[in-house]
């Protein structure tokens, strides 16, 4: 069994990230904290517990955070998630509250409570929440088991600049914190995300499995197809944050490689851009690991076989 916590910004692929960990019997989700990110941080809150209600996982706690980044001011991606954030899926309140608890405690209570290097950390949004936790308690950085991350872009480009991926544009400083602090971190970029893309064959494999997860699944992801389409001119979405989970329950799925990552904080222009350099006198040395490859047909084969049965 895996321990972890999800932090994320639901999002349509978030919400597709959280349903493939709620059918995961092999991970233990101790708790997923939510931060303003692709909409305001009421609505991200809001739609982990729609997603966690439709997933019947009403025994995950749910805990709302950080509301703005660290510095710069506040940009959403709304423009890709829909107004509500899960795109058309028919959105209502859900039953089950918010547990008590700023998401920035409940991660540092939890590291702290938790034998040290157990506790997996997933990150699918900004980086604000653990970013803000670390400074809290330093301590922490030490006891993390280790921080898969999707974010950042070094062949791919940038998808919200010419040369920054969201979510470390959103919280440039975060991202610099969290990926300077020493822990050890799988940095899920672009690179590998783009290579994940969902067909419109494999959308119709999982709506095909006809339970509520995995409808809720293909009607998200039929919407960030539209988008691709619509906006960016492209046929299949690419699966960004779902590859955090895969990664985290299947490895062998991705091919990473050490480097030195470094994030732009200082220029209008680069703002958020990753810098990832792998050419290092010590690969040995290095805590930060880059995925160059994925393996699309697992991922969906994952994705598939975990929401068969919900
Ligand atoms: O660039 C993709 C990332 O930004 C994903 O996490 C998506 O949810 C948005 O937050
Ligand atoms: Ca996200």
């Amino acid at each position: 069994m895996t321990k972890l916590i999800i932090d994320c910004d639901p999002g349509v692929d978030d919400a597709v990230a959280l349903f493939l960990a709620f059918a995961s019997p092999d991970l233990e989700i101790l708790a997923v904290t939510t931060v303003g990110g692709n909409v305001g941080a009421d609505l991200t809150a809001r739609n982990a517990r729609v997603i966690r209600q439709i997933a019947g996982r009403e025994d995950v706690p749910v805990h709302a955070g950080a509301t703005r980044p660290m510095v710069r001011a506040p940009v959403e991606a709304d423009h890709f998630h829909g107004e509500s954030g899960l795109g058309d899926l028919a959105v209502f309140e859900p039953t089950a509250p918010l547990a008590a608890g700023h998401s920035v405690d409940v991660i540092v209570e939890t590291l702290m409570t938790q034998p040290a290097g157990v506790v997996t950390l997933a990150v699918t949004g900004p980086m604000t929440n653990l970013a803000l936790a670390m400074r809290r308690e330093p301590a922490i950085v030490d006891r993390i088991g280790h921080v898969v991350i999707m974010g950042g872009a070094r062949t791919e480009g940038g998808n919200i600049t010419a040369s920054a991926e969201y979510n470390i544009f959103a919280d440039p400083h975060a991202a610099q914190v969290v990926l300077s602090s020493g822990c050890r971190c799988v940095v899920l970029g672009l690179d590998a995300t783009h290579q994940v893309r969902a067909t419109d064959e494999r959308v119709a494999a999982l709506r095909a499995l006809g339970t509520p997860a995995a409808q809720a699944a293909a009607e998200v992801i039929a919407f960030s197809n539209g988008i691709e389409r619509d906006l960016v001119g492209g046929k299949s979405a690419p699966l960004h944050d779902p590859c955090v989970i895969a990664y985290i329950l299947a490895p062998q799925l991705f091919t990473t490689r050490p480097c030195r990552l470094e994030v732009e904080t200082g220029s209008a222009l680069t703002l958020g851009h990753t810098a990832v350099e792998f050419r290092l006198a010590d690969p040995a040395a290095a805590t930060v690991r880059w995925v160059t490859q994925a393996n699309a047909d697992g991922v969906f084969a994952l994705l598939n076989d975990a929401l068969a049965a919900k």
